[in-house]
């Protein structure tokens, strides 16, 4: 998000819905890696139920770990 634009929820309303385009489309978990040290991120991700499932080791070019976050996006139903 353009720093401008950064705590108005935007960012929060994109992953909602890109979580609901995911899951309408079949989608049944949804992962994504995020850096150790990005707090904010990782808060909005843990909202959304994305819990730490790995670590990659330096994964960022200037060393600092990801950590792994995957989150459950339940079953489409067949009416859905
Ligand atoms: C992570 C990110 C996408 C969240 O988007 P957003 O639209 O700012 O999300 P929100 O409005 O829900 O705000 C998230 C947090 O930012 C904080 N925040 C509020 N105003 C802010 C501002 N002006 N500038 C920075 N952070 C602010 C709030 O504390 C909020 O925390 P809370 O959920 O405890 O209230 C955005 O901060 C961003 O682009 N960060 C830099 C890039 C990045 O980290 N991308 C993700 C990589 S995995």
């Amino acid at each position: 998000m353009h720093p401008e634009w950064r705590g108005r929820r935007v960012g929060e309303r994109l992953l909602s819905h890109l979580l609901e385009q995911a899951r309408s489309l079949g989608a049944v978990t949804a992962t994504l890696e995020v850096r150790v040290g990005n707090v904010v991120a990782q808060n909005l991700y843990r909202r959304y139920g994305f819990l730490e499932v790995g670590r990659r080791p330096r994964y960022y070019a200037d060393n600092e770990d990801a950590l792994l976050l995957t989150a459950y996006l339940g079953r489409k139903t067949p009416d859905a």
